[in-house]
């Protein structure tokens, strides 16, 4: 088959990796880390920031109603359906440098490189730094990719977080409507393909000395809380058989959630993030307890068999302890696979500029798995150090975002050209 003609455009590294470092210095530094959280001060003025970098690109750039910034570079056909590119800005309590942020100042470095090579695209190219990607106190994630999908529902804006406000009443505080993030939907034919540069965030590809990752699949996550309420007792007079002590309880699920993540086929993990208790003292067997836990997978009936079997044997548990345990589900996306041509159109971007590259699935939630609703997608990986993220250690080389903006951009060309 005669491929279509890839030209070989080269990023500035320096001038990116530039923009990356900048954007690290807008973060709460009462955090270790870079901590840049969804509505929080940082988050906000960081966003004015990357507003402006889109328009230095030459990006025609706004805030839309959900609060994602979108560029849009024009292309020759203004009736074509755009192609898309981009990922997010926020980041997790004491986070990376990178997660997220390398595919937006990916996206714009790609748009600055079609620009200063005199490269006109059919399609118009749409950048775009989504809202709030990584979970956040609402229980909710990737808030600017569902509202463009037109998944983002009533109930999201419902949630409460601990102290029992609204996600409506964080994202008005912010500055944004959310009834217009709710009713907003992008239409299928508004956009052609969806490609998102990312970090890895796990070992593979530096394990395997791999320089690219061409995603195959994202995987689905189920939430689980459980809130178990025992008695609370004499520590040193009340009997070790006499006691409804929910602590115990909460840890023994914690081991259920692990043991049956240790069970998973590959690349299916099981987590538990958080625990609180009451008030808690040396001498009180505790009354309460919950836990917060997930389990991922890219095969949908591991997942469901996974969250049901978790749910049982706590229930189970819990109750030979004579501790009441209420269990609430959550499913925050089912897995979601890449489109085939797009995995092909990557590889191939790879291979013409002579790069290796592995198929990889995704144990990270990403705002592409919502952009599927839209159209064809893809992502691309690039190594990260000792596979470390969600942590301040996060690191990726600079010839790695070099080689992966150079594989997004002529992905890019390649998509329009098809
Ligand atoms: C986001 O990074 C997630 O996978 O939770
Ligand atoms: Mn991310
Ligand atoms: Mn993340």
């Amino acid at each position: 088959m005669t491929q279509p003609k890839i030209d070989v455009l080269v990023p500035d590294s320096d001038r990116m990796w530039a923009d990356i470092m900048e954007l690290s210095s807008i973060v709460d530094d009462r955090s270790p880390g870079w901590s840049r959280e969804v509505f929080s001060e940082p988050y906000k003025a960081s966003r004015d920031w990357t507003l402006q970098r889109m328009r230095d690109a030459g990006l025609e750039a706004s805030i839309d109603a959900a609060g994602n910034i979108v560029g849009r570079l024009a292309g020759k056909n203004p009736n074509a359906p755009a192609i898309m590119t981009g990922s997010h800005t926020d980041t997790v309590h004491s986070g990376g440098r990178f997660d997220g942020i390398v595919g937006v100042m990916g996206a714009i470095e790609a748009a600055r490189m079609l620009q200063e090579s005199g490269t006109r695209l059919t399609s118009d190219l749409i950048v775009v730094d989504f809202l709030g990607e990584e979970a956040n106190p609402f229980g909710v994630s990737c808030i600017g990719s569902r509202a463009i999908a037109g998944v983002l529902d009533p109930t999201h804006l419902e949630r409460q977080d601990a102290d029992g406000v609204s996600m409506a009443a964080a994202m008005a505080k912010f500055g944004l409507d959310p009834a217009a993030a709710v009713a907003m939907a992008w239409k299928p034919s508004d956009v052609k393909s969806y490609i998102e540069l990312h970090v890895e965030q796990g070992p593979m590809l530096e394990n395997a000395g791999t320089e690219i990752g061409v995603v195959t699949s994202i995987a689905g996550i189920e939430r689980l809380m459980a809130v178990f309420t025992g008695r609370a007792d004499h520590a040193g007079t009340t009997p070790m058989d006499q006691r409804a002590d929910a602590l115990i309880a909460a840890a023994e699920a914690i081991l259920t959630v692990e043991r049956v993540g240790c069970g998973a086929p590959i690349h299916g993990v099981t987590t538990t993030g958080k625990i609180a208790t009451g008030q808690g003292a040396f001498n009180v067997v505790p009354d309460s307890s919950t836990i917060w836990a997930e389990i991922r997978s890219i095969d949908p009936s591991w997942l469901s068999g996974a969250r049901r079997r978790i749910a049982d044997q706590i229930a189970e548990d819990a109750a030979k302890r004579g501790v009441e345990v209420a269990i609430d589900l959550l499913n925050d996306q089912d897995p979601v696979p890449a489109s085939q041509s797009m995995q092909d159109t990557v590889a191939r971007a790879a291979d013409s500029l002579g790069l290796s590259w592995a198929a990889v699935p995704s144990g990270a939630g990403h705002d592409a798995a919502h952009m599927a609703h839209l159209g064809s997608m893809g992502m691309i990986f690039i190594p990260s150090r000792g596979g470390r993220s969600h942590c301040p250690d996060e690191w990726t080389d600079k010839e790695h975002l070099g080689s992966g903006v150079q594989v997004l951009t002529s992905t890019l060309i390649n998509l329009d050209q098809a």
